[in-house]
Order: C-alpha cells, then structure tokens, then sequence
C-alpha cells in the first residue's frame, strides 16, 4: 500500500514537473560535483538510459539518494528516449543490515552536519580583530542616514536574526515587500537574498546600508562618520593590518561580513541526533525527518542549512523573483530556496512573510513544489521535525557591543 502510493506520486510528480527540468530543479542540488558527480561526469559514465537507471536503483538501495524522486524523468531529460521504462526507485528496506536500535538512523545520510564555520574567502580572512569590528557596525545605528537603524533593527540577534514582522519596517522593494531573511548562518548560503542578487555577504552588506528603504545611507556618510571616531579608525587600524586608509566602505562591508560568518548556530537538536545522541528527536521528529526525505523536500532543502542555494519556481503573487536580476523569462518567479535552520523562530514565511503558521508553509511547499497533498498529520509531523533544527545563537553575537563615540555628524 504505502509503495503504491510512493508509486502513485512519483507519476503524479513526473505530470507536475513535466516542464520545469527535472534535473535542474530535483537532482543538480547534490550533483553539483561536490556532493555527488555532475551531469557531464554522469553522461560520460554512462552511455545508456538503462545503465544510468540501474545506477541510480543501487545507489538508492544503499542509501545515498531519497527514494521516491523522478529519476525516471531526469533520465528521459539526460538521455532522450523512449517514454515509459524509467520506473520509479522505491526504497529497499535492506539498509547495509546494520541494526542501530532506530529505524530511522538510515535517513541520517541525507543530512550534513553544521560546521563549525562556512567557508571563509581569501580575501576576506577572519579575525578576532575584523569580527569585533564587524559586530559594532552591525550594531551601529549611525552606519543609516536617521542614525535610528542598523542592521540588528531588522535581523535581531535575540529574535532569531530577524524582525518576526512580514515585510520590515520602511521597506517599499519595487514590486511589493520582502520579509527579512535570519542573517544567522547566513555565511553558508551560496547566493544571498530571496533573488540571489548578491553573490556574497560583503556585496550583500552594501545594499541595505545604501539602500534608501533601508538605511539610505551612501559610502561618503559612512566613511566620514566614522572617520569622525577616534576609536573606530584605531579598530579599523587593527581589523585590516598594513591599510594606509583602512575606514573604506569596502572595509565596512568586510566587518560585518566577517562578524556575520560567526553567526553560526550549533547544538540543534538534530544537530545531536545526526551527531550520534538518538534521543535528541522525539518519535513524531524522526517520522518527519522520514518525510522529508521520501516525499523530496530534500531534493531542494539540502546541505548543511537545508539550502541547495538554487532558484525555483514559486509562483505566489506578482513578486517575479529571479527575473528581476537577470530578465531571462525563465527565471520568472524563481527564488532561491531559503536556509531552514532556526525556521521555527523566524515565522512568518516566504518571500512576501504571508503565511504565519510553519504547518501551513509545509503543506504549501509540499502542493507547490512536490504536487503533493499532505494530510495534517503530516505536515504535523514535518513542521516538528524542522522545530529541531533550532540551533543556539552565540551569546558573545547577542550582548550588546559598547559603541564608541557620540554622536559626530
Ligand atoms: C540528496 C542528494 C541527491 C539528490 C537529490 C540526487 N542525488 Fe543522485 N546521488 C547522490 C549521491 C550522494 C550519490 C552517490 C555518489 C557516489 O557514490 O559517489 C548519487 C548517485 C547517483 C547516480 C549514480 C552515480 C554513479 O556513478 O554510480 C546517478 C545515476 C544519480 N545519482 C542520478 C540522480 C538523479 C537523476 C537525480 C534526480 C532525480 C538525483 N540523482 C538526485 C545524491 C543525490
Ligand atoms: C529595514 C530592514 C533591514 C535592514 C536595516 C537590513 N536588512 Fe538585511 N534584509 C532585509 C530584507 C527585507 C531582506 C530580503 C530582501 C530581498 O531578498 O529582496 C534582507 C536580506 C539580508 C540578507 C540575505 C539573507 C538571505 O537569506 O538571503 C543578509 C545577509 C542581510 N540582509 C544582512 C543585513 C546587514 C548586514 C544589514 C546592515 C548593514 C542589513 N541586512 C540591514 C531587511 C533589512
Ligand atoms: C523544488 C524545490 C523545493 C522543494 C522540493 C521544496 N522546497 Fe521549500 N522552498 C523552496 C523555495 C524556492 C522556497 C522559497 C519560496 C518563496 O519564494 O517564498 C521554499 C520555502 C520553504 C519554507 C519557508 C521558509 C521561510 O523562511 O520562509 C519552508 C518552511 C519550506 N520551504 C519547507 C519545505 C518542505 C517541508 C518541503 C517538502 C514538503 C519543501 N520545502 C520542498 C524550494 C523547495
């Protein structure tokens, strides 16, 4: 019966995403060449649609792929080919035998564990020096034109990193509100914010302090602000070693960009369940980490921050995403699959902050992006699963910094 249905879906599945590219949208996520071999590496491997196939039942059968994504499609796509044959994979129950006490221990290879840090570009290494820095400015409410707001206005490091509001105070984006995204963990997304306009936290820290919805400040008011502050030039001084003229707008952007990749939120809950302590998730926990995999959230949601940092299609108001930054119609109401850690702290959700309740975001993501209709057990079950990724924020990142100066003009 319950393969039945995971067969059942999968056709389901296969007439939702007949246009969106399977590969793109299911199986790129892992098989980018990091986690799994890439498109190119697998055409080259294999040279039929049937040996592709009979690779990917084993590698499900041992566990290293989700069952029940449309691998069948995804061959059709790589391979041309005839119609049917690309029989849906459905999960073996023989898990290399090993017998762990919890059945649901196998799910585990799904999952990546936080690191300590993201990784840290060249040319921005991290500090202690840089991260005090960093701190004080994310702090500084003197970084806006009004003096009234920074960056911990909208992205509270006691609230989970944002502002529990729908779409922040002051915020007019072009076609209609964004809501604010955690900047916790933010250092492991591979794109930053909701259309990926920025590729990294230092590009991303220019926008909001420019931005004139946000703090409507420019790079001449910030530098000489600050330049106005003895302290600070002395911090800076020590933050970017051998600079003749280290308060550059540049520099500010690399602060807070180094302080923001410490923002990393350890000790969840299934952070000690994937580590090894099995009675870090309850019973309904692990049923819907279960879910997550079979039902393909995991297909998007994955890596350490449940991000594949791609874009996909959610067509939910005229906000049209993606499309926005690059004007290719294909990317029309494309966003980037957001991190999921600590989304039980950071409701409301999506884009435009319209849903309030994690239950019902699931049940949506689950119709939208898997056509599926989950029964409210289910989404039950999901919604608890992902209250176990609530991680602890760094107490050193929450107390208030001691800003020097007072108030120069
Ligand atoms: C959750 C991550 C994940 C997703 C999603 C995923 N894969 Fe994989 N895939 C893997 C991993 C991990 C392996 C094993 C790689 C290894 O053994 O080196 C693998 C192996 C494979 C292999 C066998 C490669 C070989 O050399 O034997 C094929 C074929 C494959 N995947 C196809 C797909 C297709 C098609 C999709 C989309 C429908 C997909 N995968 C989705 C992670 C994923
Ligand atoms: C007025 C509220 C506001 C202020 C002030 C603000 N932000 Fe944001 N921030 C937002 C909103 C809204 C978004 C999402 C915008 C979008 O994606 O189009 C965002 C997105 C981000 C993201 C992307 C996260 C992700 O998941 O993509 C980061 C990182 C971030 N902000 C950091 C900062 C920093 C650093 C500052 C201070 C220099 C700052 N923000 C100031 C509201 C604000
Ligand atoms: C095809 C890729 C894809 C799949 C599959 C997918 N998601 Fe998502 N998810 C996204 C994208 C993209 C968004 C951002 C939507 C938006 O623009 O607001 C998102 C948003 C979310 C959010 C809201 C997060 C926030 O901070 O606002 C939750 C919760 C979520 N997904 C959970 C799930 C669950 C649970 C499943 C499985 C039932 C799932 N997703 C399947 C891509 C996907």
């Amino acid at each position: 019966m319950r393969r039945a249905l995971i067969v059942l879906s999968a056709l389901l599945f296969s007439a939702v995403g007949a246009k969106a590219g399977v590969w793109e949208t299911t199986c790129s996520g892992c098989h980018n060449g990091v986690v799994a071999p890439t498109k190119e590496t697998l055409l080259s491997k294999f040279k039929t649609r049937r040996e592709f196939m009979a690779a990917v039942r084993e590698a499900v059968s041992k566990g290293k792929m989700p069952p029940g994504l449309k691998y069948g499609m995804a061959a059709r796509e790589l391979f041309g080919m005839a119609k049917r044959g690309g029989k849906q994979v459905s999960p073996t129950s023989s898990s290399q035998g090993k017998v762990t006490g919890d059945p649901y221990a196998k799910y585990k290879r799904f999952f990546e564990p936080l690191p300590a840090l993201p990784p840290i570009p060249a040319d921005n290494p991290l500090t202690p020096e840089k991260v005090q820095l960093g701190k004080m400015l994310y702090y500084d409410p003197r970084l806006s034109r009004s003096k009234i707001i920074s960056c911990n206005t909208c992205h509270n490091l006691s609230l989970g990193g944002d502002d529990n509001v729908k779409t922040s105070l002051g915020d007019h984006w072009r076609t209609g509100g964004r809501n604010a995204p955690t900047t916790l963990n933010s250092g492991f997304l591979r794109v930053q914010f909701w259309d990926g306009r920025a590729p990294t936290l230092e590009a991303q820290a220019k926008g909001p302090i420019q931005a004139h919805v946000e703090m409507n400040s420019t790079p001449e008011i910030v530098v000489r602000r600050l330049k106005a502050i003895p302290e600070y030039v002395e911090l800076f001084k020590k933050a970017f070693p051998g600079e003749k003229d280290p308060v550059t707008f540049e520099n500010v952007a690399k602060a807070i960009a180094a302080f923001e990749r410490t923002l990393n939120t350890p000790n969840s809950p299934f952070q000690r369940y994937l580590l090894g302590d099995s009675n870090a998730l309850t019973k309904e926990q692990k049923e819907g980490m279960a879910l997550f995999v079979k039902y393909g959230c995991i297909a998007c949601h994955s890596g350490p921050v449940f991000s594949d940092g791609r874009f996909h299609k959610f067509k939910w108001n005229n906000d049209l995403g993606r499309y926005r930054v690059t004007k290719n119609p294909a990317d029309k109401y494309k966003f980037r699959t957001p991190q999921l850690l600590n989304v039980a702290v950071t409701a409301p959700y999506f884009h435009d902050g319209s849903v309030n309740s994690l239950e019902e975001a699931v049940k949506i993501m689950a119709q939208k992006e898997l056509g599926k209709k989950l029964t409210g057990e289910e989404a039950k079950k999901i919604a608890d699963f992902l209250r176990s990724l609530t991680g602890e924020v760094p107490l050193e990142a929450r107390l208030l910094p001691q800003l020097p100066g007072n108030n120069p003009e």
